[in-house]
């Protein structure tokens, strides 16, 4: 093998290995992470399922709606309690209960992660200045 099919050989296997670290998708995170409360609407938490109660949350809005949570509302633990997840792992979980709940959401893009990001910014700053 020469250098140069190595390089390509490297560089198919980081792609696929990429591809694997990306691959969990918003169904899976769903159901190990969000479930546990939202499946039975514990504590209040709005039901996966339950149109009338994710309307309002709907309406405000992907970019909103997906900051907040992963910061936190009341009851709602921030990044839905684990600390590893990613804004991008919690964006797709919470695509995957609102399409199930009456929504019609994409997986965000780049662009859509960079809005959240900041509104996420913003969101602490705002809860950091009330304390
Ligand atoms: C420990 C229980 C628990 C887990 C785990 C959890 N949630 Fe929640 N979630 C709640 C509760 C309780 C509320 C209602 C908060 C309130 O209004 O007081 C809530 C509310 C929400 C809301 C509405 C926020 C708003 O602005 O009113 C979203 C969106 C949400 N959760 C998404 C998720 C996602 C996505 C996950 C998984 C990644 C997750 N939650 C995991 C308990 C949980």
């Amino acid at each position: 093998m020469n250098i140069k099919n190595l390089a390509s050989l490297i560089t198919f296997a980081t792609l696929l290995f990429s591809g694997v670290a990306f691959a969990q998708s918003g169904e899976a995170t769903y159901k190990q992470v969000c479930m546990s409360c939202h499946a039975a609407g514990l504590v209040n938490a709005p039901k996966f399922g339950d149109k009338a109660k994710w309307a309002p949350l709907i309406a405000e809005g992907q970019v909103t709606l997906t900051a907040h949570a992963y910061v936190g509302v009341r009851a709602m633990p921030a990044k839905g309690g684990n600390p590893n997840l990613s804004i991008e792992g919690f964006s797709d979980a919470l695509v995957y209960m609102v399409n199930n709940s009456g929504g019609n959401w994409k997986s965000p893009n780049a662009q859509t992660i960079a809005a959240i990001n900041k509104e996420v910014e913003s969101r602490k700053a705002g809860l950091n200045k009330k304390q």
